[in-house]
């Protein structure tokens, strides 16, 4: 199918002017603004004066200027978002929670309490974790909340001054370094070792009375599972330290195996990347974070809990780091998450995982005679590749993808594979997708060098100076 994605010059809403006079039926507003005192009318807000029907087309001609999961393939390695299924969205817009104000009585909001509940509950019992924060903003969040929660177990135990260092390994997404280093700790890196996974003599290198926790994701951003994972765990838990799970890549592993039963004292969910939810950075997203026992005390307030079948805001936990968020979360994005594991079931969400990892290995299989797969040839959830040795880059061969159409792969990550290319397809597409996607992949080796670098064509905005992007980078509107 060719493609060309559609062009307009659109202008800011924030420029735009209707001027028009056409009045929405039953909007009362214009007479209401007549009989309002004239000292409570400010005319400095500057918000743009723009009719219904004007902000819906401004949208939806910036949409067809844009790329979405409800278009097609949406295989960003890591940092993926998988279809979201309609029903989640259509729960989240039901009068009854949109409605709601997070200041009113508990008495008036006992099932929205119980929906966070049952969510809890859920995730707790997917990880095999026994307490659960709901608060955090997206993953990253999610991390920065687990690592404030490590210092203040270590502060706890009069440990902090000594306990300044977290360990990482170099396969780690670029937010578990940030997140550790802006809660104060000094990063450690460990190198990978041959075989994509953790270097345990590199491990034990960098065990100390220093260490205050290890932040590992598994499986890693490899796609490969962490088998020696119970020795790791031994290892910095006799160090005196706390195992960090990073739960980004949880639906290679759901109904398989959990970050309880392998050892881990916290984990974060990204939501988008499991549950079906918005990613975060797009917003609003949610991370939430899941403890062992020893921890509980140590979350963020409230929490929900239940007693005498009421459900209540429970703001007990004696040495909480405080609140991470206003008010509870992103309740929609809970909402989305709640139907989603609702209307799969434990065997339905098992399934999933079995196709998400089926998926990737099948792709694998289809580019591995083009492209050097470094590491195991098994994948989980997703397969990273190197365009090495192709004669072309990886940045090349994306604009060439995103000019057909579909959405390119996280390119240059993860750091410890030249010219890397990371597919994750998720379970939500077709043998089809998966096919054409291959294909495409495969004829963008046969396009010269000179024409790859004039791509993107068919799409609203030409190549970026990245170079440029990356080194004045504006992101406000002045
Ligand atoms: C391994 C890993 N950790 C952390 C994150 C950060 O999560 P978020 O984008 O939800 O902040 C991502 C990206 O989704 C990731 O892939």
């Amino acid at each position: 199918m060719p493609f060309r994605q559609a062009t307009y010059d659109e202008p800011l809403i924030s420029e735009m002017r209707s001027g028009s006079t056409y009045r929405i039926p039953g909007d009362a507003s214009a007479t209401v603004l007549k009989d309002l005192p004239g000292e409570i009318l400010r005319k400095d807000l500057k918000l743009p004066e723009v009719s219904e029907y004007d902000v819906v087309r401004h949208y939806t001609r910036l949409s067809q200027m844009n790329y979405s999961v409800d278009l097609g393939i949406y295989p960003l390695g890591s940092c993926t978002m998988k279809f979201n299924p309609k029903l989640a969205d259509l729960v989240s817009t039901f009068e009854g929670f949109s409605g709601i104000h997070p200041l009113q009585s508990e008495e008036t909001v006992q099932g929205s309490l119980k929906i966070m509940y049952e969510l809890q509950e859920y995730l707790k019992d997917i990880s095999d974790m026994d307490a659960i924060t709901l608060q955090p903003l997206a993953g990253a969040h999610g991390e920065f909340t687990g690592i404030l929660i490590v210092r203040k177990y270590h502060e706890d135990r009069g440990d902090l001054g000594k306990r300044t260092e977290i360990i990482i390994p170099d396969s780690a997404h670029g937010t578990n370094p940030a997140s550790a280093a802006m809660c104060g700790f000094d990063v450690v890196e460990i190198p990978s070792g041959p075989n994509g996974t953790v270097n345990i003599e590199a491990l034990k290198a960098a065990l100390s009375e220093k260490t205050a926790a290890f932040m590992i994701t598994n499986p890693n951003t490899l796609g490969i599972f962490e088998d020696q994972i119970t020795e790791i765990a031994k290892l910095v838990h006799d160090a005196g330290a706390l195992l960090y799970y990073d739960g980004a890549n949880f639906n290679a592993i759901l109904g398989i195996t959990s970050p309880g039963l392998m050892g881990f004292d916290i984990v974060h969910f990204n939501l988008h990347k499991t549950f079906a939810t918005p990613h975060g950075g797009g917003g609003p997203g949610s991370g939430p974070v899941a403890v062992k026992a020893h921890l509980k005390d140590f979350l963020p307030v409230p929490v929900v809990s239940m007693k005498d079948k009421r459900y209540f805001l429970d703001y007990s936990m004696k040495k909480t780091i405080g609140k991470v968020s206003s008010y509870f979360g992103s309740f929609n994005m809970l909402l989305r998450a709640w139907s989603y594991i609702k209307y799969h079931g434990w065997d339905g969400l098992n399934e999933n995982t079995l196709d998400a990892v089926m998926n990737a290995n099948y792709l694998s299989k289809k580019l591995s005679a083009a492209f050097r797969i470094p590491y195991k040839p098994l994948k989980k959830h997703e397969l990273v590749l190197s365009t090495e040795g192709t004669g072309k880059k990886a940045l090349d061969l994306a604009k060439y993808l995103i000019d057909q159409g579909v959405h390119a792969p996280t390119v240059y990550f993860p750091l410890i594979v030249h010219e890397a290319m990371m597919i994750e397809p998720t379970e939500t597409v077709s043998k089809a997708d998966l096919d054409n996607f291959a294909e495409m992949l495969l004829k963008s080796l046969e396009v010269e060098e000179e024409e790859l670098k004039k791509m993107p064509r068919n799409l609203s905005v030409g190549r970026l100076d990245e170079v440029k992007a990356a080194r004045d980078l504006k992101i406000r509107w002045d």
